[in-house]
């Protein structure tokens, strides 16, 4: 069965308690269990992760191949803006990746209009809330299962 790597990045162990204007009020762990249950009905084994910092997501990122997953679904949260380390990684591991946001970030800051992430991804979901994390397990699928 094909693995899939779920990678949280900084401040979103604070789902629920934070911005909830923005990030609505769902924790991480509701989220996880949604992807769980939308895996159990594909054939598909996640591992998910969450790490502040940013020196954790390149190792796992860089490490995925050699750990058998066969692709990374991705919210680098404020890292997205501003990681050349992730962006490489993603570009070094050369796994399908598809890069996914809760708020739509082309309609927040200015600085948030840029990722560096989206031109090595095969693809971003951005503004649907959780349903962008499961939008995004289903394009990854459809992708690894071609
Ligand atoms: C985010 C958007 C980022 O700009 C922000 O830094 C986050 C969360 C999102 O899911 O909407 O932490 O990635």
């Amino acid at each position: 069965m094909k693995k899939i790597l779920v990678i949280h990045g900084p401040n979103l162990n604070l789902l629920g308690q934070r911005e909830k204007d923005v990030y609505g009020q769902t924790t991480l762990e509701e989220i996880n269990q949604q992807l769980q249950d939308f895996a159990k009905g594909q054939d598909v084994v996640l591992n998910i992760v969450q790490s502040n910092h940013e020196g954790d997501l390149v190792d796992r990122i860089g490490d995925a191949k050699n750990d058998g997953f066969a692709a990374i679904l991705i919210n680098p949260a404020a890292y997205t803006h501003t990681s050349v380390a992730i962006r490489d990684a993603l570009l070094a591991v050369g796994l399908p990746a598809v890069e996914v946001h809760l708020s739509n970030i082309y309609a927040r800051e200015d600085f948030r209009h840029k990722s560096l992430v989206a031109p090595v991804v095969c693809g971003q979901i951005s503004g649907f809330g959780i349903k962008s994390y499961l939008l995004g397990l289903q394009a990854l699928i459809g992708i690894i299962k071609v």
